[in-house]
């Protein structure tokens, strides 16, 4: 682990900088992401502010020991009545400077913590495409079972690409297989 790294939630001041955090993601990682850097780069930072401020999701943030951020993980609550017990995890990214380092296993490990500080939430959920391996093997570090594939689920100018759900209680007592 990076010494002096340190994990917050983000807040609406952060908008900026997790603005330019997650376009450098989408341009060095074109195909980790839904989401592509023309369609983000499009948004303006009062956009990205408001995801930051939305109640119904926690954004955390990475900061090295100059406190510059270096990383992120997003959870989205659901919304209907009948799925109000889930989260989705989303918008993981660690910069490459940083990467292979154990930030993405504090980030998770941190958002697990914080899942369990949302009211009622049971379950994470997540997709990740499928030949992502880093991805794949620290979410199934951390306990994440894969439940189903998609194929074809998202389409680039180069390829269709498949998407793996995954899941996991967030309950401390699960037992990982990992
Ligand atoms: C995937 C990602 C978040 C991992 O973050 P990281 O900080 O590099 O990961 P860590 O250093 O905490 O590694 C934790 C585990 O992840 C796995 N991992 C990380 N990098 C890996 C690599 N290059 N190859 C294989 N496994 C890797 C390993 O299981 C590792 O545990 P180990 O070191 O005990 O073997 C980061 O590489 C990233 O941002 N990738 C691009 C964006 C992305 O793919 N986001 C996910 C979208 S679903």
């Amino acid at each position: 682990m990076d010494a002096g790294i340190s994990v917050r939630k983000l807040t609406q001041t952060d908008g900026g900088s997790y603005r330019a955090l997650m376009l450098r993601g989408y341009s060095e990682h074109d195909t980790a992401f839904t989401s592509t850097f023309e369609e983000r780069a499009t948004k303006q930072v009062e956009w990205w502010t408001r995801r930051l401020q939305d109640p119904t999701t926690a954004t955390l943030g990475a900061f090295d020991a100059g406190d510059s951020l270096i990383g992120t993980v997003r959870l989205e609550a659901y919304q209907r009545t009948r799925e109000r017990h889930k989260v989705t995890l989303t918008a993981m990214y660690v910069m490459k400077d940083h990467a292979s380092t154990g930030v993405g296993r504090k980030l998770l490990d941190e958002a697990l913590v914080e899942s369990r500080r949302l009211n009622g939430i049971e379950i994470i959920n997540l997709t990740v495409t499928a030949d992502n391996l880093p991805a794949v093997r620290l979410y199934s570090k951390v306990g994440f079972q894969t439940f189903g594939r998609e194929i074809r689920a998202v389409k680039t100018p180069g390829a269709y690409l498949d998407k793996l759900h995954m899941w996991r209680p967030v309950s401390a007592d699960y037992v990982t297989q990992n």
